[in-house]
């Protein structure tokens, strides 16, 4: 992709991740660094720990984590967009030396049995088929390691016209994103963590937003009003010239105002922080 300008068919073509990277989305995940800050602390990771982040998008976890324990970090990508992008991130800001950014797949990680203390996902399980990456993290992991997941869930027991809307929040975003989109109920999460084999699992259930505190961290760590502001300039010019990306956001908006704007659903939706360990 080099420093050439791309044409809009290219970027048309991009897929969805690696044309929210290149757009200069810093993250993901509900929670932000917060969640990932209560992640490193319910996994125990520490100035020792090698940790595996599948799915590390730009990287903004992976560089965070390095700095607030000082632990060694390897992110993992199936977009390359995201992974260079990461690169240039850990250099700018100076954890060169704690991370590595590599591009693979989540389903076949390329690194031996026993490689890792902790591995972390935040907002990519739910996209994955939980048997194959479970099984993967758990033959990376050592033993008496954690895995520790940060996804979407829903409630089980709701109304059926919410449960409708929930569905197709879930067809939305797997139509944007060309990934199967699941928001598992925590029951789900925690069988999913059992069939693969973990112990001593724990389900902490959160709220999307607890609170204007998140909202205004959101804001922060998304990089302050410049670049929000630049952020959005730059979306709005894609829609301005392309009815494809145009209708991507589209739906990506319709989606999001179900999950978190529709009063009803809201109730029911949220990020759980998973944690689960490999027993000796
Ligand atoms: C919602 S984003 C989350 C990115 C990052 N964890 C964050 O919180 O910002 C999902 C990420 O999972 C990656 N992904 C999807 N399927 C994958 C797979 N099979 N292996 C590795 N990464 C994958 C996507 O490319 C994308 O970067």
């Amino acid at each position: 992709m080099g420093k050439r300008k791309m044409t809009i068919s290219e970027i048309e073509e991009m897929n969805y991740y690696d044309f929210m990277s290149y757009l200069g989305v810093q993250y993901f995940h509900i929670g932000g660094p917060r969640s990932t800050e209560e992640m490193a602390k319910l996994c125990h990771i520490d100035r020792t720990s090698k940790v595996l982040m599948v799915g590390c998008g730009s990287g903004f976890s992976a560089c965070f984590l390095a700095k607030i324990t000082g632990c060694y970090v390897i992110g993992i990508d199936i977009a390359e967009m995201p992974i260079k992008n990461a690169r240039v991130r850990s250099i700018d800001e100076r954890v060169e030396d704690r991370t590595e950014f590599i591009t693979g797949d989540a389903y076949n990680l390329p690194f031996k049995e026993d490689s890792f203390d902790v591995v972390i996902t935040e907002f990519v399980s739910q996209f994955l088929d939980k048997e194959r990456a479970f099984g993967e993290f758990m033959r990376v992991l050592g033993p008496g390691a954690y895995a520790g997941i940060n996804e979407m869930y829903r409630d089980d027991d709701i109304e059926p016209h919410l449960k409708t809307k929930i569905d197709e929040a879930e067809a939305l975003f797997t139509e944007v994103t060309g990934l199967h989109f699941n928001m598992h109920t925590p029951e789900e999460w925690r069988y999913y963590f059992e069939r693969a084999g973990f112990k001593d699992i724990e389900i902490h259930k959160h709220r999307p937003f607890e609170g204007f505190r998140d909202m205004l961290d959101t804001f922060r760590s998304m990089g302050g009003i410049l670049n929000t502001t630049t952020l959005i300039v730059r979306m709005l010019k894609y829609m301005i010239l392309s009815k494809r990306i145009r209708a991507r956001f589209s739906r990506l908006d319709k989606g999001k105002r179900i999950l978190f704007n529709n009063k009803d659903t809201r109730e029911h939706v949220g990020y759980i922080l998973g944690i689960a360990r490999k027993c000796p």
